[in-house]
């Protein structure tokens, strides 16, 4: 039998609805406000940008944006965001990341404040999901992906999550957020990464896998539990043999094998990559709130 689809776009459309009617009820107090700031003319980043921009405007959150060249300098755009942390009409502070060469991405996100680093990377932000405490902002695609999880698994206690993937914005909070003692968790963690000799030992005992390598068709089908819940986070460009010429977008799940054994399945596009800026604005108005003592 088919697997469920995890309908990201879906589960995202309906938070968003929430967000909107929730602004609409904090407006005595004003407008949530993110800044975007854009250095550089990377061709996805400002796809990436657009879409969060239209994603701000269809609920209600007012979005500043500050693009410059890759010229503009490290030490300019520290002092950005030293006003914009001062500037009580921004309650979110994104920069997209990557910065061009000649940057400090560390120096950079350690510079925006943690009480409006919506994004979820600043160290103080990352060192409460390792202890487990949910009062700061959640890195948005992890914080997606586990949404989604627990959507499709009521129960997760002793669920036994595989991810496969370690980086410090997807594979290692996601890790530290599903081995928490709360009821969005309590699961058993294994990750893998690129030192793992052979990931279908591991994948084959997930109940549910995670897969963000950036390595499309990474995962097959002889390499999933039959039942498991698998959530694809990959998002790669490939040639697309129908449309010589032209790109598609895939995720590291061989989807069309996988969905004969999985129990469910997220798609790409339409599934993890919604929930993310999602979960962007959903920080965006946890922010506003905490900002305005809400
Ligand atoms: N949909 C969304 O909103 C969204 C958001 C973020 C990322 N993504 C996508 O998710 C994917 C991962 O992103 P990322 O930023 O986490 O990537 P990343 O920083 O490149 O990290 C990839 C991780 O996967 C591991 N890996 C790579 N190939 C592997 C293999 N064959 N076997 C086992 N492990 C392997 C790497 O191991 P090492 O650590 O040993 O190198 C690394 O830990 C990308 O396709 C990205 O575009 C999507």
């Amino acid at each position: 039998m088919s697997a469920e689809i995890i309908d990201g776009k879906q589960i995202a459309t309906e938070i968003r609805s929430k967000l909107a009617e929730e602004i609409i009820s904090l407006s005595s107090h004003g407008v949530p406000g993110l800044a975007v700031v854009l250095i550089g003319n990377n061709p996805a980043s400002e796809v990436y940008v657009r879409m969060k921009k239209k994603a701000c405007s269809d609920i209600g959150v007012n979005s500043y944006e500050y693009s410059f060249g890759e010229d503009y300098g490290e030490e300019n755009l520290l002092k950005l965001i030293d006003e914009l942390n001062n500037d009580s009409k921004i309650n979110g502070i994104l920069v997209q990341l990557p910065l061009p060469r000649g940057y400090d991405e560390k120096k950079v996100i350690e510079a925006i404040s943690p009480l409006k680093d919506v994004d979820g990377f600043h160290p103080e932000n990352l060192g409460r999901i390792v202890i487990g405490d949910r009062d700061c902002f959640q890195p948005c695609t992890p914080y997606g992906c586990q949404i989604m999880i627990k959507r499709t698994v009521k129960n997760l206690k002793g669920k036994h999550v595989v991810i496969v993937g370690r980086s410090n914005i997807v594979g290692k909070p996601l890790a530290n957020m599903l081995v928490q003692k709360n009821d969005m968790a309590n699961c058993i963690v294994t990750v893998c990464h690129s030192a793992s000799e052979d990931i279908s030992k591991f994948t084959l005992q997930a109940d549910i896998l995670v897969a963000a390598a950036g390595s499309p068709g990474l995962i097959k089908a002889d390499m999933v539990k039959p039942g498991a819940v698998v959530i694809d986070v990959g998002t790669n460009r490939v040639d697309d043999p129908e449309n010589p010429g032209k790109c598609k977008l895939v995720g590291d799940v061989d989807f069309e094998a996988v969905k004969e054994v999985a129990a469910a399945i997220s798609p790409v596009p339409g599934g993890v990559g919604p929930m993310t800026i999602t979960m962007l604005l959903e920080n965006t108005v946890k922010a506003f709130r905490l900002h305005n003592d809400i």
